[in-house]
């Protein structure tokens, strides 16, 4: 399966691909009743003419994956974001593949950057994890106003604002690559059972949080 795919950094030559992309990350939100970011097609053009990002498509041209780099705080951090697999590719592994590849070009453009995200997904931690990547406080990652004006167009948006940004539904994940400098082995080598009984503890804990923060929310909202 993964052969069939090509895995590349995006060009100018591929924002054709952007309004499906768009479509995708919409639906997907919609299906698994979760908020996100809103991202319009020019943006993600945009981050392709930039060479910020990466794609997947079959051999024969039908987009398959992808995900971009946001840089935030001059450049201190960057974040991976957007990451998503078409709805008819799903379960081979692309995703993976596809972050790992942001992930290197991350490094390659900004090599002392922290590199973060924020997700609800366990696919996602599990595959951050996998990366090297560690669950944070929000207050570790960027500062900078204008990522955290980005979530404005999340139904979740009150929930950040009365928490007053330091917690919502989301797990802020982050990787530090002076943390290479230190450690031995270089990464964070998780052995898979650790990974499997940490994501079954993860989707509990999201659960128990969408329960109490959503609920709260409700509430509020007067339901
Ligand atoms: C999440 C998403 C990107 C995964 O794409 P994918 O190509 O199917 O994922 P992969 O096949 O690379 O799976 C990576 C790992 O996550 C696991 N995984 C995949 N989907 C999962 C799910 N829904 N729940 C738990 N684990 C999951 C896989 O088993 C795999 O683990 P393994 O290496 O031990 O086998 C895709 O489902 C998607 O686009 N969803 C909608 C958008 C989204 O949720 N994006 C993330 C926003 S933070």
């Amino acid at each position: 399966m993964k052969s069939q795919f090509i895995i590349k950094e995006a060009t100018a030559a591929d924002t054709h691909y952007a309004e499906v992309i768009v479509e995708e990350i919409a639906n997907s939100a919609k299906i698994r009743g979760t908020g996100i970011a809103k991202r319009t097609p020019d943006y993600v053009a945009g981050k392709m003419a930039e060479g910020k990002a990466i794609i997947a498509t079959t051999k024969d041209g039908q987009w398959a994956g992808f995900c971009y780099i946001e840089v935030w705080s001059h450049g201190q951090f960057v974040a991976n974001s957007g990451l998503i697999v078409s709805q008819n590719f799903r379960g081979h592994g692309l995703a993976k593949q596809i972050k790992e590849a942001t992930f290197n070009l991350s490094g390659k453009k900004y090599p002392a950057a922290k590199i973060f995200g924020l997700t609800t997904g366990a696919a996602v931690l599990k595959i951050n994890s996998e990366l090297g990547y560690k669950p944070v406080v929000y207050a570790e990652l960027t500062q900078d106003e204008q990522f955290w004006s980005g979530c404005k167009s999340c139904v979740n948006f009150d929930i950040l604002t009365a928490k007053k940004r330091q917690n919502c539904i989301c797990t802020a994940m982050l990787y530090n690559p002076a943390w290479e400098k230190n450690q031995s082995p270089k990464r964070t080598q998780w052995k898979q059972r650790e990974l499997d009984k940490d994501l079954k503890l993860f989707e509990r804990w999201l659960k128990f949080k969408k329960t109490i923060l959503l609920k709260r929310k409700d509430k509020n909202n007067g339901k």
